[in-house]
C-alpha cells in the first residue's frame, strides 16, 4: 500500500490514516502518555530532591521496576521539568554504548542551538519549579563554548557543573536502561559522578533507571559505588482508581465514552503496569470503533484478551527467558500450587538449597514475577500472570523442555556468548535474551 498518499494534514498535524479514529492511547514503550497518572508522589519527591541540591540524597536517584512500569516516562518528565527550569539535561541510554560520545554530540548540538538563539535579556531571573534562579541560555552558552571535543568525560561534566554552580543552576544526567549498559563504561561513569557530585559537591544531578534485577548485578558491583549509593525508588504499582481515571479521561478527550461495566472492567484488567493500561485502552478503542461508538462490555472483553496476548509476547516471555533454571523451577512449582502458597510448601517440591532459595525468591520479587503477600504467602505477580505462566509451562512440556534439566541455578543454561568487542568479553546472558548483551 502506498502510505504516503494517505499522509494528509488534519488540524495542522499529519495523520497517516485520516479515516482511522484518533486514539490518544500510547500502547508502546517510552511514549509520553496523554495523562501521567499515579506518579504524583514520586515526581514531587524527586523534584524536591533535585531542587534541594547535592546534599539531598534524592539529588542522585535510581528508579527500579519491571518493563512497562513507566520508568522512561518519569525520566523524560523530570528531564523536561529540569530543562524548563534552565538546567542542562543530558539524556542518555546505557543500552546504546558510548556515553562520552553522546555527551560530545550533545555539546555540538547545544553549541549550534545557542549560537543561533538571541541573547537572553540581561539580568532576567526566573523562579522555577526546581526553585533555582536561572539566566536562561547565557550560562549554558558560555559553558558549551568553553568545552573541547578532545576532553575526557570527567572534564566535560566538571566544566558544565562548574558553570552551572556559578549561575545557581544545575546539570542533570539521565541514564535509562542501566541494566543493559556495558560494565567498563558504567564503572568509569560511576567514578566520575562520584568525584564530581559527591566529593566536589558540584551541581551535577543524576537520575537513572533500570530493571529491579540490577540490585543483584550492577548495584552489587564494588567498583560502582556511586550507583549503589544513589537513592533507590521502586516504581509504584498502578492503582485501579488511577487506571480508571486515566482510561476515562483519555477516551473522553478524544471524544469517546464507555457503556455498561466496560470502564471498571478495563481498569481492573490494566493490572499494575501502565504499559498494560495503555494496551487495554488502545484495543478497547479500536474494537469498539470509538469515537463513533461507545466502548461497551464486549469490546472490553476482547481488548483485555488482546492486551494479555501482547503482554505475554513483549513482557512475560522475555522475562521468562532471562530467568535461570532455579527461578523457572520456582515459578513452575508455584503454578502447581495454583499461583499462591507458603514458602515452605513451595520449597518442599524443589531440589534447591535454602541459600539458593533466598536468592531465587529475591530475584523473582525484584523482577516483578512474584509478590510477598501480607499473610506471608508468595503469589504469582503481574509480569508473568498465572494464565501466561500456565501457557509457557504447557509449551515447554509439549517440547519436552524442562524435564532434561535439573533445578540447579546454572545447569542446562545455554549462554548467548555473543562477542562484545568494547568490553572485550562474551555475553553471559541466556541465549535468546531480551535487550542488549551483558558481559557480567
Ligand atoms: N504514569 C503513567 N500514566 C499513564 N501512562 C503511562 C505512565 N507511565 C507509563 N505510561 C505508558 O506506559 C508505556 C510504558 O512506559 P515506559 O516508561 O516505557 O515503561 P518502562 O520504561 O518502565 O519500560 C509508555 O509508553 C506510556 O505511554
Ligand atoms: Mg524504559
Amino acid at each position: 500500500m502506498d502510505f504516503s498518499a494517505r499522509l494528509v494534514p488534519v488540524n495542522g498535524s499529519l495523520r497517516p490514516f485520516p479515516d482511522a479514529p484518533a486514539s490518544l492511547f500510547t500502547p508502546d514503550f517510552g511514549q509520553e502518555p496523554h495523562l501521567l497518572v499515579g506518579r504524583e508522589g514520586l515526581v514531587s519527591s524527586l523534584r524536591e530532591g533535585l531542587g534541594a541540591g547535592p546534599r539531598d540524597p534524592r539529588f542522585t536517584s535510581l528508579l527500579l521496576g519491571p518493563r512497562g512500569s513507566g520508568k522512561t516516562v518519569v525520566l523524560n518528565h523530570l528531564g523536561s521539568l529540569a530543562r524548563e527550569s534552565g538546567w542542562i539535561v543530558l539524556p542518555l541510554d546505557a543500552g546504546t554504548s558510548g556515553v562520552q560520545e553522546r555527551i560530545i554530540e550533545y555539546i555540538g548540538w547545544a553549541r549550534e542551538l545557542h549560537d543561533a538563539a538571541p541573547d537572553a535579556g540581561a539580568g532576567r531571573i526566573e523562579r522555577t519549579s526546581f526553585r533555582v534562579k536561572v539566566l536562561p541560555l547565557e550560562w549554558q552558552r558560555e559553558a558549551v563554548r568553553e568545552m573541547r571535543p578532545r576532553w575526557g568525560l570527567r572534564r566535560h561534566l566538571t566544566t558544565l557543573a562548574d558553570h552551572a554552580l556559578q549561575h545557581r543552576s544545575a546539570v542533570l544526567l539521565v541514564l535509562d536502561e542501566m541494566q543493559s549498559g556495558e560494565r567498563p563504561e558504567l564503572r568509569r561513569l560511576s567514578a566520575d559522578l562520584q568525584h564530581i557530585t559527591k566529593n566536589e559537591q558540584l551541581p551535577l544531578a543524576f537520575l537513572g533507571a533500570g530493571l529491579s534485577e540490577m540490585k543483584h548485578t550492577l548495584l552489587d558491583d564494588k567498583r560502582m559505588t556511586f550507583f549503589a549509593r544513589c537513592d533507590r525508588r521502586d516504581m509504584p504499582p498502578l492503582a485501579p482508581v488511577d487506571a480508571a481515571r486515566f482510561l476515562a479521561q483519555t477516551a473522553r478527550d478524544a471524544g469517546g465514552s464507555f457503556d455498561g461495566d466496560a470502564l471498571p472492567s478495563l481498569a481492573e484488567a490494566s493490572g499494575s503496569l501502565p504499559y498494560k493500561m495503555q494496551l487495554v485502552g488502545h484495543h478497547a478503542w479500536l474494537v469498539a470503533g470509538a469515537p463513533d461508538h461507545p466502548i461497551d462490555d464486549q469490546a472490553a472483553v476482547v481488548a483485555s484478551r488482546e492486551a494479555n496476548r501482547i503482554m505475554h509476547e513483549r513482557v512475560s516471555l522475555p522475562v521468562w527467558h532471562d530467568l535461570n533454571e532455579a527461578e523457572q523451577a520456582y515459578l513452575r512449582r508455584l503454578a502447581e500450587l495454583g499461583g499462591e502458597g507458603p514458602p515452605t510448601q513451595i520449597a518442599a517440591g524443589l531440589d534447591i538449597s535454602s541459600r539458593t532459595l533466598g536468592r531465587v525468591l529475591a530475584h523473582l520479587v525484584n523482577a516483578g514475577c512474584v509478590a510477598l503477600m501480607p499473610g506471608g504467602t508468595v503469589r504469582v505477580a503481574d509480569v508473568i500472570p498465572m494464565e501466561g505462566l500456565k501457557q509457557i509451562i504447557e509449551q515447554e512440556n509439549l517440547h519436552g523442555g524442562h524435564e532434561a534439566r535439573s533445578a540447579s541455578p546454572n545447569a542446562g543454561r545455554t549462554k548467548c556468548n555473543a562477542l562484545m568487542p568494547r568490553a572485550r568479553a562474551r555475553c553471559i546472558m541466556t541465549r535468546g535474551h531480551a535487550g542488549a548483551h551483558r558481559s557480567r
